[in-house]
């Protein structure tokens, strides 16, 4: 699959069936992470790969935006430290383990965990050192034999794109 077929095709996924993802997608999947670029090239980030079921069952029962976590056979908590730029530099390389998952038929979800009582279990569920920053839970895993949900409107170009100004049109579609 070209990086544009990926991009155009790719869609989060909240159901999974419960097959494994084999170890050289994984690995796959955790060099994608690696080679993000990163803020001055910090690297600050962490990722935690958990495939217990019994972890990835509490998970889903903590992450109140990502229940679904309870039935990935996969999920990757994204955890900063003290880097400058820590979203953005966690959105790079979550992002391109999207595409490279995607890319081997397997999809993820972005979970946010935000709330303060989630955030602190999550970390004692996981062992998250106090002063790290927990950025996301990504679950992984084929999707399931369920019916698509609707698909996922995007706005038209000329609502977003501008040229040469804010407000300048042209002709892209
Ligand atoms: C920053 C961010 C946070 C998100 N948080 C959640 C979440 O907590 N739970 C969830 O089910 N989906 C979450 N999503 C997924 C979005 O709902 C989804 O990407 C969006 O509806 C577009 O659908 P698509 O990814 O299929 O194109 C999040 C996405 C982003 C980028």
């Amino acid at each position: 699959m070209d990086v544009y077929q990926a991009i155009k095709s790719r869609r989060t996924v909240r159901d999974y069936k419960p097959d494994l993802i084999p170890e050289d997608v994984l690995r796959k999947i955790l060099q994608a992470a690696r080679w993000s670029p990163s803020s001055s090239n910090t690297q600050k980030w962490s990722f935690i790969v958990i495939q217990d079921r019994e972890i990835l069952a509490k998970l889903g029962e903590v992450a109140k935006q990502g229940t679904f976590i309870g039935q990935a056979p996969l999920c990757i908590a994204i955890v900063m430290d003290d880097a400058p730029r820590p979203q953005l530099d966690a959105g790079r390389a979550l992002q391109q383990m999207e595409l490279m998952a995607w890319s081997e038929g397997v999809g993820m979800c972005f979970v946010g965990v935000r709330e303060e009582g989630q955030v602190k279990a999550v970390k004692e569920l996981l062992g998250i050192p106090e002063k790290m920053e927990l950025i996301t839970l990504l679950p992984f895993g084929y999707r399931a034999e369920v019916p698509k949900p609707p698909g996922t409107p995007r706005k038209a170009m000329n609502e977003i794109i501008h040229f040469e100004q804010f407000g300048g049109t042209a002709q892209a579609q």
